[in-house]
Parts: structure tokens; sequence; C-alpha cells
């Protein structure tokens, strides 16, 4: 240790007996140099017993009652700081899709908004999630928010969760990637970003009382493997812990997963927060492993104030532990680049107009073509007469619900309360004001361009008939907090739809959802893009699409099913549980409230293990309607020349030529057959890579695979083991295709947890 860092550290231990203002200057500057972990640690033996206690708990701004009046921003966390260090306080937004503002709590202040992070997942860009990420980050460093509540990582286990448009996807390698750029990009404004919801926060429905129970082995090859290259990659300040249960006990007060795989196995340093009411004890929380309580008025009881310093003054939580609370807390707020970083003390100016294209160029990448017979699609702009219907397509396109919600710029030219429902008091079905219409006429400017509403299956035929082509556009609001009652279009839109196809034979569909949907109408239409909620630039994005100024190339990043009945589970667990609650609310019960809105705790068992998504299907034989990774485009790819080098190491190497006429972009997709623990074997992704090529060009593509991604985990070794023997491989355009097929020798490898 230098003389001066000694010195320094001599100071802070000091604490409060050198003059503020002196003291902060000095961390400031004489400390950057020094390592995160250095700095958190003389922080730590600088602050009395009432700062490290202030750092633990966080008041949610709604409802807080904090003693001295702060002034907080309304948003959904605030932390107050401690100046004499130079510690700011920490403000925190939701920031999913761009920095939220649900239920317009902070009126007038609207930001940009990306596609749904579904949308993101589909791009298989990985530079795309880097600059969303680094938009909102901008965005929400120039409004002072300095602590973002982004990351979602959460695999799709069940295509009807309502939360699904707020993840990337079902698998753990794409979603791990996308996840890690979103939260650099976030980052690399300074600001702290965390990744959520840890962990098997699969289903909305009972979501704060539900115990998730899988086996642990199985859960490290999955929602976990995505959490881990997320967290690798993008070294996220914070780490967000789930409402549910995991095998038995609450993701917050969970030791296998916060002090085991967590911080010893990963040996992350940053910060554990809450979920937003998700704290059930004192003692026991901060034990196993959870740092800083959230939000605090949204639990049952105050568990991390009060209750907390008087179990850490009569010793039942050890002072080195409120030490290390504080100190991962420091290091985040340090190693993000924060605390020698502070955020404005009031909002700057805002760059929309450059953010707004992050917005389109997000959604124009993250739109799948699902089918486009007789090449219906692009349309000729020489097109006279273009009928649209439904979903308020003349102004604007619709987003997904909760605590994502962005206010986009341009406002909400449609939207709709919820008058029932555990999102009631925080969603509202909510459309961004960019309308199709609109960018339809301004591409076609020669044609006919009209609207019809949809509400009238037979007037929407009727406007249909005789069009050069009717686009019907297709709905199915999501949200947090809640699951759909069925994955069918809501609101008779399969009626409309075959009414329109029965018109007109060239009918389109896009549909604006936040995950699959049933299509009983597929073999009806011609053409169906999957738009999910398309951003504030939707509109733009769709016309550009269905004009071919840009070409399709987003890919599906779930599965989607032809009927429920394929998925793992075709409904919610926890229905009666929640029907039986909304009885006894409705027949008057006032104990039907809070985060558990009265329901009784069950459990939901996931014995697919980590044979999520394509996997599943794969392994029931099942042939879904549209696979993982599938995605058309207005020209065509061959792939040639396979080339494998295996080993110690796996990289496979390929030729990928666009043999279509047009420009466009491919996503070629390796797949590796591996064993998991539980002994399934399953095909699963083991690299991508996006290419855009011009008609005619090939491109060589290696991919080297991350062993982890096909390795078993074996919990008494205990890691990560590649058996040594032979790998079948596969190149193709999506799951289960083999364009071109091969066979790795691996040797045994194997590699910590
Ligand atoms: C959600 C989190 C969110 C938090 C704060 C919770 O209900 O599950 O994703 O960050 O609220 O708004």
């Amino acid at each position: 240790m230098t003389k001066k860092i000694a010195a320094l550290l001599a100071a802070l231990t000091l604490g409060s007996s050198m003059t503020a203002p002196v003291l902060a200057q000095q961390t400031a500057k004489t400390q950057a140099s020094q390592s995160a972990e250095a700095r958190a640690d003389a922080l730590v033996k600088a602050m009395t017993l009432e700062e490290k206690l202030q750092l633990v708990h966080g008041y949610f701004p709604p409802l807080a009652k904090p003693v001295p009046p702060i002034a907080m921003i309304p948003s959904a966390g605030h932390i107050p700081g401690i100046p004499r260090l130079g510690i700011p306080t920490l403000r925190e937004s939701d920031a999913s899709l761009g920095v939220a503002n649900q239920i317009e709590q902070r009126k007038g202040d609207v930001a940009t908004a990306l596609p749904a992070s579904i949308a993101t997942a589909a791009t298989f860009n990985p530079r795309l999630a880097f600059e969303g990420g680094a938009m909102i980050g901008a965005e929400a460093r120039a409004k002072t928010f300095n602590v973002l509540l982004a990351g979602g990582v959460n695999l799709t286990r069940d295509p009807w969760n309502g939360r699904n448009f707020e993840y990337l996807g079902e698998d753990p390698l794409l979603a791990g990637v996308m996840v890690g750029e979103h939260i650099k990009g976030v980052q690399s404004n300074h600001i702290v970003s965390t990744i959520k919801h840890f962990a098997l926060n699969s289903q909305e429905t009972g979501r704060t009382v539900l115990d998730a129970r899988i086996g642990t082995a199985q859960l490290r090859e999955s929602d976990l493997l995505a959490f881990q290259l997320g967290i690798e990659a993008g070294q996220p300040a914070s780490v967000m812990c789930a409402y549910n249960k995991v095998n038995g006990d609450y993701a917050c007060e969970n030791d296998w997963l916060l002090n085991k795989v967590l911080k010893q196995d990963w040996a992350y340093k940053g910060w554990v927060m809450s979920d937003w009411g998700a704290v059930h004890s004192t003692e026991k929380a901060a034990i196993n492993g959870l740092d800083q309580d959230s939000g605090q008025e949204l639990d049952d009881r105050m568990f991390f104030d009060t209750k907390f310093a008087e179990a850490v003054k009569a010793g039942r939580i050890p002072m080195s532990r409120l030490d290390d609370m504080v100190r991962r807390i420091l290091f985040g707020v340090i190693d993000s680049g924060l605390m020698d970083n502070p955020v404005p003390e009031s909002a700057q100016p805002i760059d929309y107009a450059r953010h707004a294209e992050v917005a389109q160029r997000t959604a124009e990448e993250g739109i799948v073509l699902l089918k486009n017979e007789g090449n219906l699609l692009p349309l000729a702009k020489s097109a006279k007469k273009i009928v649209l219907i439904g979903a308020h397509a003349d102004v604007g396109v619709l987003s997904g619900g909760g605590s994502s919600q962005v206010r986009s710029v341009g406002g909400a030219p449609v939207e709709i309360p919820l008058t029932k429902g555990a999102a009631a008091s925080f969603a509202r079905i909510t459309w961004h004001a960019s309308s199709p219409l609109k960018a339809i006429q301004a591409l076609a400017p020669g044609a006919s361009v009209t609207y019809v509403d949809g509400s009238d299956p037979k007037a929407a035929a009727a406007a249909a008939k005789g069009a050069d082509v009717a686009v019907v556009f297709a709905w199915a609001w999501r949200t947090e907090a809640q699951d759909p009652e069925s994955m069918a279009l809501p609101e008779n839109q399969d009626a409309l739809i075959d009414a329109v196809a029965g018109a007109n034979k060239k009918t389109l569909v896009v549909v604006e959802a936040g995950g699959p949907v049933l299509m009983p109408w597929v073999s009806r239409v011609p053409a169906i893009l999957q738009a999910w909620y398309p951003g504030q630039r939707g509109g733009e994005a769709i016309a550009n699409i269905l004009f071919g100024d840009v070409d399709p190339s987003g890919r599906l990043p779930i599965t989607f099913p032809v009927a429920v009945k394929q998925a793992p589970r075709p409904e919610p667990l926890g229905l009666a549980e929640l029907r039986a609650a909304e009885t006894r609310r409705d027949a008057g019960d006032k104990t039907v409230y809070g985060m558990s809105g009265g329901v009784a705790p069950f459990t939901v068992e996931y014995p697919e293990g980590a044979d999520v998504g394509y996997r599943w299907y794969a392994a029931r034989n099942q042939k879904p309607l549209f696979p993982f990774g599938y995605g058309l485009t207005y020209t065509s790819f061959r792939y040639a020349n396979l080339k494998v080098s295996d080993g110690v190491r796996l990289t496979v190497e390929f030729d990928v030529t666009n043999s279509g006429k047009r420009v466009g972009a491919d996503v070629p997709q390796l797949y590796v057959e591996a064993k998991s623990a539980a002994g399934t074997k399953a095909y699963r992704l083991a690299g991508f890579e996006k290419v855009r090529l011009q008609p005619g060009e090939t491109r060589h593509v290696a991919l080297t695979v991350d062993p982890r991604v096909i390795a078993r985990f074996d919990n008494t070794a205990p890691g990560w083991i590649v058996d040594a023997g032979a790998y079948p491989l596969r190149v193709g355009h999506f799951a289960g295709d083999a364009a071109l097929e091969g066979s790795a020798r691996l040797d045994r490898m194997t590699a910590k947890p």
C-alpha cells in the first residue's frame, strides 16, 4: 500500500472528525485511482452506524414518509446519499424499454420507448441491445436517475406468461448475450443497472406467493445460465431478487441462490436489491444474502428499517454482515462509475430525435416475417387501394403494461384504464403515438389508404373487398402482474381476420403482441408479420418492412405453439387460488389486498428442468406452429463448407451466401446436441451471428462455443462437465433445421460453477 493510500485510509477511519466538504473532496480526488474494492472498503470504515443503516433500505416515493423530509422524484425508489463521503443519493427508475413513467406519475415527462425486450431479442443483434441500453442510460442520467431497474432475463418457460414481452426469450445463450450487452449499454453512462428477477419468476399469477420448484442442476443449465452469462458480460452493479420462492425459500432470503450461487460460485461483488415488496424477514433475509430492501413501504412490514437496526444492535445481524452489505452497494456505485460521475442536479435536454432512430432500428430488425405465400410482400408502392383494419392502426401501436411502461415522446393517443386484476393500480392499456396509417401513406403517396376499426367483422370485410391489399392489425395486450386468460386474440379478432380473409385474398396480418398468440387463421392468410410491441417508431418500422424499404431480419426468440396444450403448462398454475381470493374480495373480505392479493401459497413444478422452449418441443416430438429461431426474409441464404475444429475447444466455421436477388440479413444458428444433468439429450443453441449480405455475397462465419452452453451441471463435482465423446451438430435457419450437419469429438472439459 502506498503511503498516500495508507494516510487516506487512516483519515477515513477518523470518520466524522474531519469537516464534511474536505473529506468528500479528498475521497473523490485521491480515491479515483484505487480499485473499487479498496475504495468501498475505505468508505465503510469511515461510516457511522447510522450511515450504514441508511443505505440498506430504500423508500417507495408514492408511499414514503421519510424523516427528515427529503425531496424524492416520483419514481420506483429513493435511497438518500451521504454527502460528507460523496456517496450519491440513489434515484431508481424502471427502465427495461426506456425510462418508465407508469400511469404518468411524473406529469408530462416523456422518454424514448424502445420496442418490447422480446423484439430486441428477436433482432439477434447484440449491438442493438447495447445501443438500446446506452440510449436509455443517457436519458435516465439526463433526467437525474442513476439506478436503472432493467435487465429482465427470466427465460420464457410458458408462452402465456404475462411478462414475456419484458424478457429476452427462451434460450440461455441468446438471453444471456443480449442482456449482457443491454447492461453494458446502460452502464456506459456511468450509472447502475440491475439484472432481474433472480430467479425463476416465470409466471405472474401468484408471483408473490408461489414456490417454483426445479432441480438445482437443471436450473443452473437454464435460467441461471442466462443470468451467469449476462452478469459476466454486463457486470451489472446490482442484482434484483425475485418475488417468488425457489425450492422452498423466498428468492430474497434464499441462501442457496444468493450466497452460494451468486456470491460464492460466481464471485459477484455488487449488491442484491429486493424486488418491490419481496422482503419477508429481517435476520433471515440479511444473513441469507439480501443487501438492500427496495421500496420498503411495499413490504407487509418494514423489515430493513427500525427492525433491522435493532437486530444489528442486538447482534442478531453481525456488524460484519452489515459492513458487507454496505461494501457491496458502494462497490457497485463506484465500479459503475457513478461515484465519480454524479448525475446532474436537474433535468438536462435530450436529443429525442436521435434516440428515436435507435427505437426504429430495433423495431425494424426485431419484426419477424412468419409467412409470405406467393411473395405478397413486399408491397408495391404503386398500389392504389390499401385498407387497414383494427388495433388503432390509424393513430398508434400497442405497448405492454406494468412497471416497464414508458410515456413515450408523442404521448399516448389511446389509453384504457383497467377495472380489475392485479395490474389495475399501475397499468393502463397504452398505445404509443406512431401511426401505421400515416407511415404507410407516406411510402405510398399515390394510394388511397383508409382505416376501419375492426369492431364489426362484416363492415371490415366490406371495406377490404376490392382493395389491392387488406392489412389486419391484430393485438393482444400483456402486462406485468397478470397472465392472460387465454392465448387467443381477444375481442373476436379471429372472426375479424376470417371475415377479411374471406373478402380479400390479399389479406395480411400484423400481430402486435408480447409473445405468441393462437393463429387458427394461419392457413387462410398469405402473409403474417410478428411486430411484437414495436415501440414509439413501430408504425414507421412496420411500413418500411411492408414495402421492402427494410428487409425483415428478425428471428423468433421463443417457440410459437399450435395450441396451448403443446406448452409445458397449458395455463398458469394457481388460478384456483387466485379465483378464490377474488371471490373473497368481491364478498367484501378486507384481507384481500397487498402484494399477495390474498392468494394462498401454492407450488409450481418445472419438471421440464433445462429443456425449456424448443428443447421441450424436440423432446416430445411436437411440431410447433413456428419454431425458435424462425423468420423469413425477402431474399434467401445458403450455407456451405462446414468445418469443425474440436478437441479442447469447439469452433464451427461455414460460409453464408445471399442466394437471392435482394440485400438482406441472415442469422445462421449453430445447434449442438448435448446431454443435461437430468440425462436428456437436446440440440442447444451454441452460437449465432447476424450477417448482412448483398445479393451473391458470401461471408465466412466462425462460431466458438462457450463450453457451459453444451455442458451438464454436476452438483457433486461441483461444476460444469463436458463429457468426452462425439457431439452431433447442425447449422440451420431455426431450431430443428439441419442445413449443414456434422459432428465434433470433444475432450473432457470441466469448468467451475
Ligand atoms: C417489478 C420490478 C420493478 C419494480 C419497481 C416490481 O413490481 O417486478 O420489475 O423493477 O416493481 O417498479
